[in-house]
């Protein structure tokens, strides 16, 4: 039997993808290794989002044709986003056989046969339908406590910085039944969390169901689980999703609403279809329905032509909204995109770091002072495992998704547990049993 074992980067979707794929490679017969040097099929699940992340690819390209060149047989490729945006010029380098973008994967196994015989091989075409709804995914996680369910794919907005509609296609959204079913199989073999992905999930629609019907659907399918759900865009986020949220308590306390930016002109210049105000009254009807419920961000620093006054009103808006944590980015120019297009990347790279740094700093506090508010309270935790600094502690994540830890000897990796916080990092709540 060949073996297969892949890399993945980027974001939860390629971790859902790339499980996809270990289901649609294990129907042809190939088995997983977690060993790249048993593999004789070698794959890298990539992401181009940012350039940074593009260059750790390419140095793994590098140690991938290594094994390709030293184990005659083996065969390589670049699966997702960068096999999307790069597509030809990847083959043209010689250093791998096959080349798949996001909507390729059910040709994989007769693309690796065919690079097997020698002759390279490329699809990067997308399609307006694929879903790979009917493909029971191979879970990759190893603690069986969490999956990813992928809802929809693609995405129709054109914010002018991101690379993810030319790698990923035209949005689609997934018939709810085969979600449904793929939530019933995670908690028929126990799993105790489901997250819902999609670029943005609020403008999911199949037919007549929208996202709040689909989840209160799952929510009511799996009343054992717990609910989460990314990416939601502050522009989509309805009322009717918020109130879902609120009547069902198995749905998580926590939303990921990326921002951006904090100054109008920035928001306008990237083309997100919300401005300060916007954002801060959805911030504001969060939190009258749940006022337990966390806040995160993605913000990006020095956008083209972003000013030192944009800037501030980043930070003041991060001030202003408190978020409980935030991925944080330079400005990272995409080939491609209308800002490439048409925007100079003109901000120098001493001043997006500088402000990059600012912003850290500011939310480096608000995490800290989240997490202090949280002393004393007490948390339903779903158990992950053994924390990786005491391996006489337990780990988990409350509703909130903050990181909990606590001494505990009797609970297992998939147990719901009740904790009460003592005391804090920026990080992470340290806990002891409640009761
Ligand atoms: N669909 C999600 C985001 C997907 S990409 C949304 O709309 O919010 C994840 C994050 O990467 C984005 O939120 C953004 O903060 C960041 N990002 C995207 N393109 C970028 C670029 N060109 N440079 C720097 N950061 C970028
Ligand atoms: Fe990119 Fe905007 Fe789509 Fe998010 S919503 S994936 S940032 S284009
Ligand atoms: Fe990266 Fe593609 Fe996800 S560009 S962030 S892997 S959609």
């Amino acid at each position: 039997m060949k073996k297969v074992y892949i890399e993945t980067y980027g974001c939860q979707m390629n971790v859902a993808d790339t499980e996809v794929v270990f289901s649609i490679l294990g129907e042809a017969g190939y088995a997983r290794t977690e060993d790249i040097a048993q593999a004789d099929v070698i794959l890298a699940n990539t992401c181009s989002v940012r350039d940074n992340a593009e260059q750790r690819i390419r140095g793994r390209i590098e140690q991938f044709n290594f094994h390709r060149k030293s184990r005659p047989g083996v065969v390589t490729g670049i699966l997702g986003c960068m096999a999307e945006r790069l597509k030809d010029s990847l083959l043209e380098s010689g250093k791998v056989d096959v080349v798949a973008g996001p909507d390729a994967y059910r040709h994989l196994p007769g693309l690796l046969a065919a690079a097997s015989q020698g002759h390279p091989q490329i699809d990067v075409l997308l399609s307006r339908e694929e879903t790979y709804g009917d493909i029971a995914p191979v879970r990759v996680d190893k603690n069986g406590v969490s999956a990813f369910i992928s809802i929809m794919r693609g995405c129709n907005n054109v914010c002018s910085y991101c690379v993810v509609p030319y790698t990923r296609g035209a949005e689609r959204s997934r018939d709810p039944r085969s979600i449904l079913r793929e939530a019933c199989d995670c908690a028929a073999r126990g799993y105790k969390e489901v997250t819902l992905l999609g670029q943005n999930v609020d403008s999911y629609r199949y037919e007549d169901v929208d996202f709040a019907r689909l989840l209160s659907l799952v929510a009511e399918a799996v009343p054992g689980l717990r609910i989460r759900f990314s990416t939601s865009n502050p522009q989509d986020i309805s009322d009717a999703v918020l109130e879902t949220m609120a009547s069902h308590a198995n749905i998580c306390r926590h939303i990921h609403l990326p921002v951006q930016s904090g100054s109008d002109r920035m928001l306008e210049k990237m083309r997100r279809r919300y401005t300060r105000a916007g954002y801060l009254e959805r911030v504001a009807k969060i939190r009258s329905l749940m006022s337990d419920c966390a806040i995160t961000t993605d913000v990006i620093a020095g956008f083209c032509s972003e000013t030192e006054e944009d800037h501030r009103d980043t930070l003041s808006l991060f001030e202003q909204v408190g978020f409980d944590a935030a991925f944080m980015f330079q400005y990272s120019e995409r080939p491609g995109t209308l800002a490439a297009r048409k925007y100079p990347d003109d901000v120098p790279a001493e001043a997006k770091n500088r402000r990059l740094e600012e912003i850290i700093a500011v939310q480096n506090r608000l995490s800290l002072e989240s997490n202090r508010r949280d002393i004393g309270r007490t948390f339903r935790v779903l158990v992950e495992g053994p924390s990786k600094r005491n391996p006489a502690e337990l780990c988990g994540r409350n509703s909130q998704n903050k990181m909990c830890v606590w001494p505990d000897s009797v609970h297992r990796a998939g147990d719901f547990v009740e904790v009460i916080v003592l005391d804090c990092t920026q990080a992470t709540l340290l806990c002891r049993l409640a009761g």
